[in-house]
């Protein structure tokens, strides 16, 4: 089977080299698919509109028989152009277009996982400087967290202190045409920072990770530090519930569990990262997805 994956990023990129790895490891073939590479064409034959367009692109090699979109939030409105033009190609995504445009923006997957009766931190959605002090106000006061509806890895996660930092953080970084989530701080030592990777409605690997000494954030990307663990089951269905709830296959699912409490749902990632997972559980991530992705693309292609 031949599997693309649309990134930006090539194949020394920690989980593409790990995908065509476990790909070649099972007899599969992944097609590397640059979106800025890419060009679509859409032929309406001699009849024009009286018959339905033929859609096809100029792909890197062979068409793929399935796709996984992996660009993360960064992705901009031509990757939804590409994602439903696959579609138009009868080319099944994994995880699909609904599920993207969920997890692609931060506060609609709270949104989402709010209208679900999933627990998230306290939260306000923005998109000027005047509304922002008056979401301070409604969480109580500063410090707050001040995120981007599009960051990755920690970047874009800051946190306020005060009225004079907020003025220059907001003049630097607040785009309206974008918004901003502002949400309640929540100190490490209250809590227990947790990674969930969820794979066909099964957990794939769970980790704890720990900020650096002076951050609060404990991504990998920022040097947190990560500690395999068995996680409770309460914990294992609340993730598949989250990612169910967000229309995903494959996601990673970052809780915030604060002391003697119940776990908040922070974010749900469409094409998460798993070098830190598989150095922590010595589990081989890529090939687990790589087996659920042929599996459900076989079943796809018997039902059709
Ligand atoms: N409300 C919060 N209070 C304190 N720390 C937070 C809060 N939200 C996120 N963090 C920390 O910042 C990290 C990054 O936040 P997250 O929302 O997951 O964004 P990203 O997409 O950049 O990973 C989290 O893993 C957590 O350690
Ligand atoms: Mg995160």
């Amino acid at each position: 089977m031949i599997i693309g994956i649309m990134s930006v990023n090539g194949v020394d990129f920690h989980p593409n080299k790990r995908f065509i790895e476990a790909a070649i490891h099972s007899g599969h073939k992944i097609q590397l698919i640059n979106p800025y590479a890419l060009i679509c064409t859409m032929d309406m034959g001699d009849k024009g509109f009286a018959q339905s367009a033929n859609f096809s692109m100029d792909l890197p090699g062979l068409v793929p028989h399935v796709v996984l979109p992996r660009q993360g939030s960064p992705m901009g409105e031509y990757g939804f152009v590409l994602l439903r033009h696959f579609v138009k190609m009868k080319i099944p995504l994994v995880n699909g277009i609904e599920g993207v445009t969920i997890a692609k923006n931060q506060y609609i997957t709270l949104q989402t996982l709010g209208g679900a009766g999933i627990k998230v931190p306290d939260t306000c959605f923005i998109t000027r400087a005047a509304c922002f002090f008056k979401a301070v106000d409604h969480l109580g006061g500063f410090p707050v967290i001040a995120k981007q509806v599009d960051g990755m890895g920690g970047d874009g996660v800051v946190k306020i202190e005060t009225r004079t930092q907020a003025a220059s953080f907001l003049d630097a970084h607040l785009n309206a045409l974008k918004g901003m989530l502002v949400q309640k701080f929540i100190p490490p030592k209250d809590r227990q920072d947790v990674r969930l990777l969820v794979v066909g409605g099964r957990l794939a690997g769970a980790m704890v990770l720990a900020p650096l000494p002076g951050d609060f954030r404990a991504n990998i990307h920022q040097n947190g530090r990560a500690t395999a663990i068995d996680p409770p089951k309460e914990w294992v269905d609340l993730a598949v519930e989250a990612v169910r709830a967000c229309r995903l296959e494959i996601a990673g699912v970052d809780m915030i569990v604060e002391k003697g409490g119940r776990p908040l749902v922070v974010e749900v990632n469409y094409s998460p990262g798993f070098r830190g997972l598989e150095a922590a559980t010595g589990r081989d991530i890529a090939q687990e997805i790589i087996e659920y992705v042929t599996v459900v693309t076989l079943n796809k292609k018997i039902a059709r």
